[in-house]
């Protein structure tokens, strides 16, 4: 089994400064398998919130996976935006935008999509995607195969259809044919599961969308501050929210979904047939074996 916690949209520089703390230790005692952060660390990729973001980092347990967002390139300073967009996030945060850890049960590959050429919109490019599936292809079929991008590849219900990362269907029938299990992402400071069989239609195959809401940030666009525990036990995930309670001040249980892998893709089970799945939760402290190449953020 693994345990995935997905946080998203920190944008230290903006934030609830009271969900930071009961964050962390929320997170400590999950006993993740790894850490994954999808983007927008910062508000505004100033060095001072960088460095606010790099010290809530090394509060947390490792390994991790953490990528850009679009607040992380400099958005005023335009020489800097245009010849060293992620210079503040390789100093503060990882010399490597698009980290890659595995173990012996999952894959899971960073991506950057944010682009200097817009201030909101994410980009995904063909190196990106043959990149992705180097890294992916080779794995079988029970090893989890996990793509993290800040930019998301589907949509909740009423958003800008120019939200999904741009060059989406190229890089999904991409990963498609490696058999892409999950897809994490931010940037909407929605929180949403589905599959993207939808949106998409490849036959034989429907990934994990798994986005999460904003962890810390002030702007929740009416959700409160939330993050993802994602657990993966062959061949079943299960997506749980947990919700920053103000009144207490802590973060508690919230929805949780449980999908199962079928020849077809994923299938979203119901309640009653959830109920009966355990996920073993011996060894989640387990400090995996990081091969050479894995990327530790
Ligand atoms: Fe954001
Ligand atoms: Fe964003």
């Amino acid at each position: 089994m693994r345990k995935i916690v997905h946080l998203s949209d920190l944008h230290f520089g903006r934030i609830d400064g009271r969900a930071v703390g009961p964050l962390a230790e929320a997170v400590r005692e999950l006993r993740p398998s790894l850490v994954v952060v999808s983007g927008d660390l910062t508000q505004r990729a100033r060095a001072s919130q960088f460095r606010e973001a790099r010290a809530f980092l090394d509060s947390l347990p490792r390994p991790q996976v953490v990528v850009p967002g679009n607040h992380d390139v400099p958005l005023w300073d335009v020489l800097a935006r245009f010849s060293r967009p992620l210079e503040k996030f390789r100093r503060y945060i990882s010399d490597d935008p698009e980290p890659f850890y595995e173990d012996e049960e999952m894959a899971v590959a960073g991506v950057n999509t944010a682009r200097s050429w817009t201030r909101k919109y994410g980009r995904i490019n063909g190196r990106q995607v043959a990149s992705l599936r180097e890294r992916l292809c080779a794995y079988r079929a029970e090893v989890f195969k996990v793509v993290v991008t800040h930019h998301p590849f589907d949509l909740p219900p009423g958003h800008d259809e120019r939200e999904v990362v741009g060059r989406a269907r190229m890089a999904m029938e991409a990963l498609a044919s490696c058999g892409t299990d999950v897809l994490l992402a931010g940037h909407l400071h929605v929180s949403h599961t589905g599959h993207t069989a939808e949106r998409y239609r490849i036959s034989g195959h429907s990934a994990l969308f798994v986005q999460a809401g904003t962890a810390t940030s002030t702007r929740g666009r009416g959700e409160a501050n939330s993050f993802n525990v994602i657990r993966l036990k062959h061949p079943h995930a299960q997506v749980e929210r947990r919700v920053w309670r103000p009144e207490t001040e802590s973060f508690t249980h919230g929805p949780a979904e449980t999908f199962r892998r079928t020849p077809e893709g994923w299938a979203r089970l119901t309640d009653e047939v959830a109920a009966g799945i355990t996920f073993d939760e011996e060894g989640t402290g387990l400090q995996p074996h990081v091969p050479a190449r894995a990327a530790d953020a």
